[in-house]
């Protein structure tokens, strides 16, 4: 009698190692991304997923998967990308997609010296460029960048430039851009977000 209670707390014990059931896009985001992704300090050079075109998470997780694209800031997203499925990376992507990007607290300061004149000078050669053209509707795979951090998108225009991260779109792009431009733009992207509606 015991020992068939032993065997089957046993094996029941042994189900809930192996045979876990699997988990959802939240609980693995919760698990395994949110560390990074969510935190809401304001000086981190991590993206924000939150608010993001499910699409383009997709997209990007592949890539890192196959070697497509470099973690050229943290170099940690091929060996977290390589662990999850088809199925988790679309149901990561469906859960942060529907999350609010207001959500990650940032404080933005919009008092700081210079930050009015480095807004409008951003804006303008985002108006001249086009930006939107392709970041507001997804145009060419192009991913919702408003309200990103600045730290991230700094770099990111940067390492377009400078062909560590390797897409020829946006390298077109970066090349006309000088320091100050990338400064000025990184400001005005990540401020826009103020223009929403944050509760
Ligand atoms: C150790 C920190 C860290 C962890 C943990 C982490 N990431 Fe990342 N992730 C990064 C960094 C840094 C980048 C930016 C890399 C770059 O642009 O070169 C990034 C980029 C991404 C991107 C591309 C975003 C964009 O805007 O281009 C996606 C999607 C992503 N991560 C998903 C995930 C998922 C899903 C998990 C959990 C399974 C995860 N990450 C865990 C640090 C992390
Ligand atoms: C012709 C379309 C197009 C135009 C115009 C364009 N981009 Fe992009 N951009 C893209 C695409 C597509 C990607 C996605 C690259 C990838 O899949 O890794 C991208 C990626 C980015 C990223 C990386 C975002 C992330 O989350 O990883 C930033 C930042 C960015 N672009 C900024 C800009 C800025 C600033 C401008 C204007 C000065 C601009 N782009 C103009 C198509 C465009």
């Amino acid at each position: 009698m015991k020992s068939t209670l032993g065997c089957m707390l046993f094996i029941l014990f042994m189900r809930n190692v192996f045979a876990a059931p699997s988990m959802t896009g939240e609980q693995i985001f919760k698990r395994q991304c949110a560390s990074c992704h969510s935190q809401n300090a304001n000086d981190t050079n991590i993206p924000i997923l939150f608010g993001q075109e499910q699409r383009y998470i997709v997209k990007a997780l592949n890539k890192f998967k196959a070697d497509e694209r470099t973690d050229h800031i943290l170099g940690s997203m091929k060996s977290m990308a390589m662990h999850l499925s088809d199925d988790d990376i679309n149901a990561i992507a469906k859960y942060v997609s529907t999350k609010d990007i207001c959500s990650v607290k940032q404080n933005i300061d919009t008092k700081k010296e210079g930050f009015i004149e480095a807004f409008r000078a951003g804006r303008a050669i985002e108006k001249k460029i086009n930006c939107q053209h392709c970041h507001g509707s997804f145009h060419r795979g192009a991913p919702r960048f408003y309200g990103q951090r600045k730290r991230f998108l700094k770099l990111t225009l940067h390492a377009f430039q400078g062909g560590r991260r390797d897409f020829p779109i946006m390298k077109r792009v970066t090349s006309q851009l000088s320091n100050e431009d990338i400064e000025n733009l990184s400001t005005y992207i990540n401020a826009m977000v103020l223009m929403r509606d944050c509760k």
